[in-house]
């Protein structure tokens, strides 16, 4: 590992001079090509996203069995709860019950779970006519996980051995792992105090062998979508937005994942809605779902859409969803417009009552009204004064963390990438296949250090009681009043 601060080699390029959109304190908006407003001029999720009828229910229609939110429980629903040391910490957050038992039931009567070969027109295939209708695209695959999706996506693209692919350094290291899933390296970029891809050092990190960027909407905050365009068009860059942890999300009145050339999606336990394990691929282009269909289905060959391709077949591999995945989706979907906007909502009240009342400022976000609302983040000046605020909140009762222990969530722990091990043998290890350019230390993206270690998160929780949000905001506030 080398000691250099820079991850790699970036003499041949000088960055230009292309116009960034920045992102914007929700407390000084400023009114841009996508404007960033107050929470207090704010529309409701659901004017800025139109959704299909069928979405539309209300939540009192669902029933849930058991619900499984990550912060207060529901001490009724005790034995449900798959993990009971979590109580109070939980990161789970979806909400699932008796409409998913049934579509499980539904699939298994029906004896066919394989999505091909007598399963067409079933499940999946609605599964991914629904989601494809709500994000606004014109194409879906449903796949195995969210990393099937990166992976198929890069895939989609093109991408390959001497390529480089910018992630950033705060994401799920599945992020930066997809690209050497296809032969590319991964370039790590720094967040700025959005949580997101700072555009700035995107521009820094660009070679000619850049070909595309990932930029992740992490912990459902949306990344600056116009500047990465910006800049993804005048470099000729590919985007494939990770919003793995942003299932619904958006950003300037369009659904994440629906903006940069294709996106990828995460149905895993810790996201908005699940089926365990799970995800999706969305894009408008042609080529990139042809390609991708053809990637993640090795039997391609003997579907009966084989005919309908442009592009030829080449190898592919196994990242298809089955039947009963699928089911539990569709309702699961059902319940996703529903969750963002009670989430979103319990944020813009959090972020009222707390707004001036301690040593802190709210990180800036780009979309206040494509936010999803998972979380709350705080900025404070040092580290020092964040865990003072974490622990005495937390001994309050209340779930606070910060992103700097989120350990695989950070460069600096992504083992793998930083000693350069990038398959298990070495003739397909992207490290040996390209030009070796590319080196990483720990250190070397301080501002992402710097951003994650002073910033502090709550969580909203779309199930919880109006009475017991205000003892939370009330436990919080009486914290940052006295730091
Ligand atoms: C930002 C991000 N990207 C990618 C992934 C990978 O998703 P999966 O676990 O479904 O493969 C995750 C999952 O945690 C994630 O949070």
């Amino acid at each position: 590992m080398s000691p250099t601060k820079s991850n790699h080699n970036t003499q041949d390029v000088q960055p230009h001079d292309c116009a960034i959109p920045q992102s914007h304190d929700y407390t000084t908006p400023t009114l841009a090509k996508n404007p960033c407003r107050r929470y207090s001029e704010s529309a409701t999720h659901s004017t800025r996203c139109p959704r299909s009828p069928r979405h539309n229910s209300s939540p009192s229609a669902h029933k849930p069995l058991s619900i499984c939110t990550h912060l207060v429980p529901d001490y009724n629903d005790i034995d449900l709860m798959s993990d009971l040391e979590n109580w109070g910490g939980s990161e789970q957050m979806y909400i699932i019950g008796e409409e998913e038992v049934e579509a499980v039931r539904r699939v298994i009567e029906s004896g066919q779970l394989f999505r091909y070969r007598g399963g067409e027109g079933g499940e999946t295939d609605q599964f991914e006519h629904e989601w494809s209708e709500t994000i606004g695209v014109r194409h879906t695959i449903a796949v195995t996980s969210g990393t099937a999706a990166l992976i198929c996506g890069l895939v989609g693209m093109g991408i390959g051995p001497g390529d480089e692919v910018i992630v950033p350094g705060y994401t799920f290291i599945a992020t930066a792992l997809a690209p050497l899933a296809v032969g590319a390296v991964p370039i790590i970029a720094e967040v700025d105090t959005s949580l997101t891809i700072d555009p700035e050092d995107i521009i820094r990190k660009i070679t000619p062998r850049t070909k595309a960027i990932i930029p992740v909407h992490m912990v459902g905050l949306p990344s600056n979508m116009d500047a990465i365009m910006d800049i993804a068009h005048h470099y000729g860059l590919r985007v494939l937005e990770d919003a793995c942890q942003a299932d619904g999300g958006s950003y300037g009145g369009q659904r994440l994942g629906s903006i940069g050339d294709a996106g990828a999606f995460s149905f895993n336990h810790f996201k908005i809605i699940t089926c365990g394990e799970g995800g999706a691929l969305v894009t408008n282009d042609r080529d990139i779902f042809e390609r991708a269909l053809i990637f993640h289905d090795g039997g391609v060959a003997f579907r009966e859409h084989v005919d309908q391709l442009r592009n030829p077949l080449f190898a592919g591999m196994n990242f298809r969803i089955n039947e009963i995945l699928s089911a539990i989706l569709r309702v699961q979907l059902t319940r996703l417009d529903d969750m963002l906007e009670a989430m979103l909502r319990e944020k813009r009240t959090i972020i009222h009552a707390l707004e001036g009342t301690g040593p802190f400022t709210f990180n800036p976000i780009h979309d206040v009204e494509g936010d999803c609302g998972t979380t709350v983040a705080l900025l404070f000046d040092s580290e020092e004064r964040m865990r003072d605020f974490t622990q005495k909140v937390r001994e309050l009762g209340v779930r606070a963390d910060t992103p700097a222990d989120s350990g695989r969530h950070i460069y600096a722990n992504w083992e793998p990438i930083l000693t350069q091990r990038g398959a298990h043998h070495p003739a397909l290890d992207a490290f040996k296949l390209a030009p070796a350019t590319v080196t990483y230390s720990p250190d070397m993206c301080p501002q992402t250090l710097d951003v994650l270690s002073r910033t502090a998160y709550l969580y909203t929780n779309p199930t919880r009681p109006p009475e017991e949000l205000q003892s939370m905001i009330e436990a919080v506030e009486v914290v940052l009043r006295a730091l």
